[in-house]
């Protein structure tokens, strides 16, 4: 089997040890070094080539490097070759630490204590207890499911909204344009694990916001088109929203002028709250690339007129 792998984020060189430990017959061509187009029976990348995917003739499958695919640009990819997104353990293991931090720093004032400290101010305050906050989980998928589980091990409230409805121990779930009000209402710390689809970009947005209870907390973790900026910076500023840890943005790396940078109430990370590894991927994506050849469907097979 040949394997194009195109990625301007993740390196070859620590790939294809990995990939070949796992499945030793394995030939693989970092683009734009390619043979021979019609010898490529799949493609791992995190985004097309330049020049599309259209020019391999005998492609059986589109393999993502990461967990969301609107980078890979569905809509201008050649139809009906199947295409997976990839959640490997660590990093479903790393989003559910990513997600404590921020839910705790929230809920313990951690980010005010930090921002007091320049200033050597002692200011003492005592958080509710956790069982009278809510947390609500935006998008209950292999990621979210596990998030929103955690927060309820740790004691929290935990409501969850997704498209269809979920039965998780511990979580209210609410499904659809019909239940995300119900559910927003009571959402104290909401957390964004939502693909970007059509249906989804633009959704942490004013209307959002004023269904929440006042002073809010939001975590973006899923993309940065998910969120309306200037929405965000008018409900800081007016005390809808307490505060805001974003790890996502809609130009990464956030210019340095961007006003996020200097907000009191905005904590920034630079897109790093989950990540897997070569080593724990590769498995992952060579069971794919044995189905590939198999003619069997995907894990983590994408719908790709869903979108996700
Ligand atoms: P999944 O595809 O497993 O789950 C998506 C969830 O969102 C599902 O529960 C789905 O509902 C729900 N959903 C989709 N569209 C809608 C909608 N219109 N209304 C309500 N709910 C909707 O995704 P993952 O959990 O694996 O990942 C989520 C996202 O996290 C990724 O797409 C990516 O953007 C982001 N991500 C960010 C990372 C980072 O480092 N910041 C790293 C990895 C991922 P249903 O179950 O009913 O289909
Ligand atoms: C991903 C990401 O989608 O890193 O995997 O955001």
């Amino acid at each position: 089997m040949k394997l194009l792998f195109n990625s301007q984020i993740d390196d070859p060189a620590e790939w294809i040890p990995e990939l070949l430990a796992h499945m030793p017959d394995l030939e693989i061509e970092v683009w734009p070094k390619i043979a021979d187009p019609k010898a490529i029976d799949a493609a791992l990348v995190f985004t097309p080539p330049p020049d599309g995917l259209g020019r391999y003739p005998n492609l059986k499958a589109i393999l993502s490097l990461g967990a969301g695919v609107n980078q890979l640009g569905l809509e201008s990819l050649p139809r009906g070759i199947p295409v997976a997104r990839l959640v490997d353990p660590g990093l479903t293991e790393t989003m559910r630490d990513y997600c404590v931090w921020a839910v705790l720093g929230h809920h313990r004032g951690l980010d005010v204590h930090v921002k007091h400290q320049p200033q050597r101010r002692w200011i003492h305050t005592i958080p509710p207890p956790k069982s009278s906050v809510s947390v609500g989980v935006m998008g209950l998928g292999k990621l979210g499911a596990v998030v929103a589980r955690t927060m309820a091990d740790l004691g929290f409230q935990v409501r969850g909204w997704s498209r269809s409805p979920k039965t998780i121990d511990g979580v209210a779930s609410f499904s659809g344009q019909d239940g995300l009000s119900g559910f927003a209402a009571k959402a104290d710390i909401l957390i964004c694990l939502l693909p970007l689809t059509g249906e989804t970009r633009g959704i942490l947005a004013r209307p959002l916001f004023e269904m929440l209870p006042g002073g809010a907390r939001l975590i973006n973790v899923g993309r940065g088109d998910h969120l309306v900026e200037p929405d965000l910076l008018a409900a800081l500023d007016s005390g809808q929203l307490g505060g805001a840890t974003l790890d996502v943005f809609q130009r990464e790396p956030l210019a340095p002028e961007h006003p996020f940078w200097a907000h009191p109430k905005i904590t920034i990370t630079p897109h790093v709250a989950a990540f897997g590894s070569p080593e724990t991927a590769a498995p992952v994506v060579v069971e794919n690339l044995k189905r590939a050849l198999a003619g069997r469907p995907l894990v983590d097979q994408v719908d790709v007129d869903r979108g996700y």
